[in-house]
């Protein structure tokens, strides 16, 4: 893999996307870059009030546009879940770099969201494991596509996924 490509991290909710690419970005010196975060710093809103205000639709271009503006140097990003659907997001995800797609049973999900859906609408006032199994079915053949590599995170916390990985590379 060239030095230059973005490494994606892709994957569900709760895969632990956030956190490997932290603790890859350590491992490997380059910089992490978290999707949803720079969206809520171009729209100085949270990804619960974008939802609100401008529905999914709303948030969904926000989240391409920010994409655009994150890929191309190199850097690690973990995107947020719903990244797959749009296939101009595909397309950018694989010109720029390479995609590790964090995995994990739906069981193993739930049990890390339940203490925090403060920045996931989708799960808000939602059966859990009902909604997570529902987007699984429909994303889990697009993460499969994008994916240059899969690791399935459930037996391990974010520094071991990211040495895995780095072993992997
Ligand atoms: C979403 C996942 C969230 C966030 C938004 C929508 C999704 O990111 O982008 O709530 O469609 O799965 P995480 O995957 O980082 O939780």
């Amino acid at each position: 893999m060239p030095s230059a490509d973005d490494i994606f991290l892709i994957g569900p909710m709760g895969s632990g996307k956030s956190s490997v690419a932290r603790a890859l970005a350590r491992l490997m010196e380059k910089e992490a870059v978290d999707l949803d975060e720079t969206i809520e710093s171009h729209a100085g809103m949270t990804i619960a009030d974008i939802f609100e205000g401008e529905g999914e639709a709303g948030f969904r271009h926000r989240e391409h546009a920010a994409l655009e503006a994150v890929c191309g140097r190199g850097r690690i990003i973990a995107t947020g879940g719903g990244v797959i659907l749009d296939p101009q997001n595909r397309a950018l995800l694989a010109s720029n770099g390479f995609c590790i797609w964090l995995d994990a049973p739906v069981a193993v999900l739930v049990a890390r969201l339940e203490s925090e859906h403060a920045h996931r609408p989708l799960l808000a006032d939602a059966d859990m494991t009902k909604r997570l199994t529902a987007l699984d079915e429909v994303r889990r053949p697009l993460y499969a596509a994008q994916a240059n590599l899969h690791m399935d995170t459930s037996a391990m916390d974010a520094e071991g996924v990211a040495k895995e990985i780095v072993a992997a590379l």
